[in-house]
């Protein structure tokens, strides 16, 4: 086997077996690729390394002794060109981040917004449903996500399809992807810069954003863009992927898709599985910052380490049978979210959706079929395990949806909002959503945490 590199064509074609080659060898294997990084394959070493925040770092620009000049570090190998907001930030620079947000992405506000969600599942399938065909892709695993994370945030929806496109392209390194990237952080920043002059009735997450304080001065304006951005980033195409699998996978196979039109109750379990085998986000760089040892090994402050979650989750020293998807699996902790003090914010919201729209799919596209012949992988998977395309046909079916058909999604209304912020306000530890100042240091465990950490 040539050296490691998650950035390969190889691993994109066969991860699955190369993480049981690495696994089956040491638990730390170093690959010369992208300057150098460290390997982590197998779970126990994976979730230690997630739940070690003081001596795997996920910063930039570190400073360590010892150490000639910063390490680059963040949690991508190579670093990305730009910081990705708290996920690039240890404890406890990200804290009051991460304290200010989560009251939007809790356990209580994503299941008030399941309504609003089975709208917009609805409306995207209203789309296509008339036709008898689609991409899934294009049609629901991208679009979906992106309506439900814009509005969530409070970002208008009318470029939802150049957003969608864009983050989409960008995951899989279309060429131009860079100079699109620069057109939607632009507009970001236009609608920040707008909603500060003029901040609106009802707050959203990006307005608490906007009014945010930290040690009493005001968010500047790149900080806020750079917030938003790492929702958007990290909400949209990891979702667009785990939707694209799972439903390919319930096309070519009809007896789980029969077992779930059966009992919609293991619909919940199934997504859990399904993050587990595809494992959307492929895997997360950390920085050693002090000495850490794996198995015979001692990861050296200064090494890049990569911890590789598409084999954490498909080790069967964790999980029995990990090749096989088995909807009642027991104790099924996937890092998928990752875990620990950076664990994803979306981690309540995102299986939500897709439970609600993998029980629409089933009620109203029961025989959905996936073109195998014409599936398109993402060439690469460096961040994301994805598809380029994957178009389907089932039995045409009737709209549902009062929304129109063109090409405007149905936004929360007035009402909607103010609950949503009436209830990010009551869950804020600070008493009020928008005041990040003076929020205690990550020594707490937050509720998304707190989950199966
Ligand atoms: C299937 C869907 C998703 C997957 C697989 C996923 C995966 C992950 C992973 C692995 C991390 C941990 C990063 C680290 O430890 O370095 C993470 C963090 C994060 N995710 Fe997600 N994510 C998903 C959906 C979402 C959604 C819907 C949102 C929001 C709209 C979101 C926002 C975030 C944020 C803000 C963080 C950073 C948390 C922190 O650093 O404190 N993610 N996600």
């Amino acid at each position: 086997m040539s050296a490691f590199d998650h950035h390969s064509e190889q691993f994109a074609a066969g991860w699955r077996a190369e993480y049981a080659e690495l696994r089956a060898g040491s638990p730390v294997v170093r690959t010369p690729a992208h300057g150098g990084y460290a390997v982590l394959t197998r779970y126990a070493d994976v979730r230690r390394a997630l739940l070690s925040p003081r001596a795997l770092a996920c910063g930039r620009d570190l400073e360590l002794d010892g150490v000639p000049g910063p390490v680059s570090g963040g949690v991508t190998i190579p670093t990305n060109p730009f910081r990705m907001g708290m996920m690039e930030m240890d404890p406890p620079q990200g804290t009051a981040f991460r304290k200010l947000l989560m009251p939007w992405f809790s356990a209580r506000a994503t299941e008030a917004s399941e309504p609003h969600l089975r709208e917009l599942v609805c409306w995207c399938i209203d789309r296509v449903v008339e036709s008898g065909r689609m991409d899934i892709v294009d049609d629901l695993a991208n679009p979906l996500p992106t309506l439900v994370t814009l509005d969530l945030l409070g970002l208008p929806l009318e470029n939802w399809q150049r957003y969608a496109r864009v983050l989409h392209e960008a995951a899989y390194r279309q060429k131009g992807s860079a100079r699109q990237l620069a057109w939607l952080l632009e507009d970001l920043r236009d609608i920040v810069e707008r909603r500060r002059l003029e901040p609106p009735e009802i707050e959203t997450p990006v307005d608490a954003l906007i009014a945010a304080e930290i040690d009493g001065a005001r968010l500047p304006a790149d900080t806020v863009v750079e917030m938003v951005f790492m929702l958007l980033n990290g909400g949209i195409d990891t979702s667009t992927s785990l939707i694209a699998h799972s439903l390919r996978y319930l096309s070519a196979n009809p007896s789980a898709r029969q077992q779930l039109r059966d009992d919609p109750a293991l619909i919940p379990a199934a997504v859990e599985e399904f993050l587990r085998y595809f494992t959307p986000g492929t895997g997360l760089a950390r920085t050693v910052v002090e000495p850490m040892a794996v198995g015979d090994t001692v990861l050296a402050p200064g090494e890049r380490v990569y911890l590789a979650l598409g084999s954490a989750n498909n080790d069967p020293a964790e999980f029995p049978d990990p090749d096989r998807v088995d909807f009642a699996r027991d104790g099924n902790r996937h890092l998928s979210f990752g875990a620990g003090v950076h664990r994803c914010l979306g981690a309540f919201l995102a299986p939500r959706e897709m439970a609600v729209l993998i029980e629409q799919v089933l009620a109203r596209m029961p025989d959905l079929h996936v073109d195998e012949s014409a599936v398109v992988a993402y060439p690469v998977i460096p961040l994301v395990a994805g598809f380029q395309a994957m178009p389907a046909t089932f039995t045409p079916g009737p709209r549902l949806g009062s929304a129109p058909s063109g090409d405007a999604p149905p936004a929360r209304g007035e009402r909607e909002l103010l609950a949503a912020a009436e209830l990010a306000r009551a869950e804020s530890p600070a008493g009020a959503a928008g005041t990040a100042g003076g929020v205690p240091g990550m020594d707490g465990v937050d509720e998304l945490e707190a989950v199966r950490s």
